[in-house]
């Protein structure tokens, strides 16, 4: 059977199918569904240090192929994290990765000082791409903020940093190169687009917040420009993010340079996808007649 195993720096997975946050609530709600001792990972929705209400509705709206969401982080905050949550969490037989966003550097550092406290998360993964938010992009959009969070956090506590990175910039390589050299273990990408809907005959905008973020299969071929970009010219571990709902789309990713890869949008019209495709990475790699499922990262003749 393939070694399916991952090592992005100091982040050991067991193998490289992850679940995105903000697509699997705080995983009690997907354990009908999924078998978390065989996925890599599980990322909860986004922790910020006081509780959000979110925008207002509607949030999601569904796309050709896609899907605008505009929730807004809401959430409990992270105190109601850690009494709700966490110790669930940290029951299941996965790898758990805390995803915080912070308004300001203080903030991101305060979170990551205190989720610290538990040696037993597997690691924290920076948001600093949400659409949705004031000042939500900020950090992912300017490689000086990006430098500045990421060598705080990694400061500030011993998990390890991944940061989740936003596609609407020029140049995410810049981006990603910053996180790099301030010392992210990985840098995951990509978060949703800015998009748009509009009921034409109202006159309006669809979402309350007017703009959200895409997802979803359409913005696969999007994701998958940007992850061969920084895997090819930055020298951090990158975690594909964007449409994936086959294991072709996880082999495509993979040889584009992910490491690993988080299972978003897909989650929501089947929520049972990451397991399932666990056992196909499986039967893929050896079918590939590879030992390890590494040796197929990044294996893309394009020069
Ligand atoms: C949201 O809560 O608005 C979505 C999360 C994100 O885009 O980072």
């Amino acid at each position: 059977m393939a070694d399916l195993r991952v090592t992005l720096n100091r982040l050991s997975l067991r193998n490289p199918i992850l679940v995105a946050s903000g697509t699997f609530g705080y995983a009690r709600e997907m354990a009908a569904y999924v078998d978390f001792g065989r996925i890599g990972g599980v990322i909860p929705k986004t922790i910020t240090p006081l509780p959000r209400m979110g925008n207002r509705p509607p949030r999601t709206v569904e796309t050709a192929s896609g899907m605008l969401n505009s929730i807004g982080l809401d959430n409990d905050g992270l105190e109601a994290f850690i009494e709700k949550h966490l110790g669930y969490l940290l029951t299941l037989e996965t790898a758990v990765i805390a995803n915080i966003a912070g308004r300001n550097t203080d903030e991101f550092v305060e979170m990551a000082r205190r989720l610290g406290e538990f040696q037993r998360l597997a690691g924290l993964e920076l948001n600093i791409s949400c659409p949705n938010v004031s000042g939500g992009v900020d950090y992912g959009t300017d490689p000086t903020l990006t430098y500045e969070v990421v060598a705080a956090v990694r400061g500030a506590c011993e998990l390890p940093v991944i940061a989740k990175l936003t596609p609407n910039v020029t140049n995410i390589t810049t981006v990603a190169a910053a996180a790099a050299e301030a010392g992210a273990d990985a840098v995951s990408l990509v978060n949703t687009f800015q998009g748009m809907a509009i009921d034409w005959r109202r006159r309006t905008p669809v979402l309350g917040n007017r703009i959200g973020g895409l997802s979803g299969p359409a913005i696969k071929p999007l994701a998958l420009r940007c992850v061969w970009q920084v895997a090819q010219s930055v020298p951090v571990p990158v975690i594909g993010i964007g449409g994936i709902q086959s294991i072709d789309d996880v082999m495509e990713f993979l040889v584009a340079g992910a490491s690993a890869v988080q299972i978003g949008t897909a989650n929501f019209y089947n929520p049972g996808l990451s397991s399932a495709l666990v056992e196909e990475l499986e039967k893929t790699v050896d079918a590939e007649g590879c030992e390890r499922v590494v040796d197929l990262v990044g294996t893309l003749k394009a020069s």
